[in-house]
């Protein structure tokens, strides 16, 4: 299995001062998760690429699109923004494989993602294309739900499939979550409410990774 990576979602931290909130989980972070949200895909509406660019960290940047159709000049705003990679959703384009290309096209990890109750079967197709697969173990839309465990087998098919493949989950991930996940293949692991509403974020993103011991 790939390395283990903890992805802080900057959803649940205060926007107003991104780059404090940032600076306090930096050192414990291997990527900072940013949600993307529409208001057309999913209810809400949260940042766009030019919040995106006022991020300073040397933390890769994990950028979620809960977007529907993104066109390319919409993507390129996240990669002159510095995302390290791209996450679309299947159920949102008609045609994933379209922005997956261009995201890859443009040196940029690329990511695909289906919902809790989407099948693992509908993009297979595309895991040739793709660096990293984000199992949604809540309903895109908000931080704070309760982690949906029988999204799973899915994480567990596909970590049989893929050996090497990034495979992130995202949702309700807390210490006790992110050992059921990583027991069914997850590496890589967001966590909105679990660090960012905490106090003490560091300790925080510790209490996750000494459960995945
Ligand atoms: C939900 C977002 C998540 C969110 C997770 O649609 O994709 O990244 O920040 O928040 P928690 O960890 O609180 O469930
Ligand atoms: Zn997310």
């Amino acid at each position: 299995m790939p390395r283990i990576k903890i992805a802080p979602s900057i959803l649940s931290a205060d926007l107003s001062k991104i780059n404090d909130e940032i600076k306090e989980v930096e050192k414990h972070a291997d990527l900072i998760h940013v949600d993307i949200m529409d208001g057309i895909f999913v209810p809400p509406t949260t940042v766009d690429s030019d919040f995106v660019k006022t991020i300073r960290t040397k933390v890769p940047l994990d950028v979620h699109l809960m977007v529907h159709e993104p066109s390319d000049s919409y993507i390129r705003g996240f990669i002159d923004a510095g995302a390290y990679s791209i996450t679309v959703h299947e159920e949102a384009c008609k045609n994933p494989a379209k922005q997956l290309e261009f995201i890859k096209r443009n040196g940029v990890r690329s990511a695909i993602s289906i919902k809790p109750g989407t099948a693992l079967d509908k993009i297979k197709k595309y895991l040739k294309m793709v660096d990293m697969v984000l199992i949604m173990t809540v309903e895109p839309g908000w931080a704070g739900q309760k982690f949906i465990e029988p999204t799973m087998p899915k994480a567990r098919e596909l970590r049989m499939m893929r050996p090497g493949l990034d495979i992130e989950v995202d949702g309700g991930i807390n210490p006790y979550t992110a050992r059921i996940s990583f027991e069914a293949g997850a590496n890589v692991f967001v966590a909105g409410t679990s660090v960012f509403g905490k106090k003490d974020r560091p300790a925080a993103i510790k209490e996750i990774l000494n459960a995945l011991k």
